[in-house]
């Protein structure tokens, strides 16, 4: 038994492309990615249920799952960028985990999603501007991760290299 591997960060952080890689190498985990979970088993997309349910209910959602999946091992768990800000969700995240934050500067995160449509939250007038603020407001928390793998103008092989430099699994 292994502990669970959490990645979090902003959006367009790559937590999902990494994730999907990572597991990749470790044979003996499994991946999830708390969005799609959500996505399952509403029979929504995220912009749906932010829309005719409300965001306040995606948050539920997401700490109920969080909290299920925290009693689990060998997970490697993509988290939604908003889900760190609740103090619950770290404290379960951390109990049986180990989470890495995906640090990278606005404009890289802006690159690596400007024209999606599957972010409720950056569906504005200024999405960059919207980063930017997002990013201001939860850095704090992001920071509270076990460790914190700076992103920008790395590629993928790397960021998952770095990260199994620091699990000794
Ligand atoms: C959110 C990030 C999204 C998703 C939802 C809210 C956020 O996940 O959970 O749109 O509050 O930052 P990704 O970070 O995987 O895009």
């Amino acid at each position: 038994m292994s502990v669970n591997i959490v990645l979090t960060g902003l959006m367009g952080g790559g937590k999902t492309t990494v994730g999907k890689m990572l597991v990749k190498q470790l044979k003996d985990y499994i991946f999830i990615d708390t969005d799609d979970v959500i996505s399952g088993l509403e029979e929504m997309s995220i912009p749906e249920i932010f829309k005719t349910k409300s965001e306040a209910y995606f948050r539920e959602l997401e700490k109920k799952i969080i909290e299920e999946f925290s009693q689990e091992d060998n997970l490697i768990i993509s988290i939604g960028g908003g889900a760190f800000e609740n103090e619950i969700n770290r404290e379960n995240l951390k109990q049986n985990g180990k989470v890495f934050y995906l640090k990278a500067s606005v404009d890289t995160l802006y690159e690596r999603i400007k024209g999606d449509t599957n972010r409720p939250l950056l569906q504005c007038e200024n999405p960059r501007g919207k980063l930017e603020e997002l990013l201001i407001k939860r850095e704090e928390n992001y920071l509270k991760s076990d460790y914190v793998i700076e992103t920008d103008g790395k590629d993928l092989e790397s960021i998952v290299e770095s990260i199994m430099e620091r699990i000794q699994i």
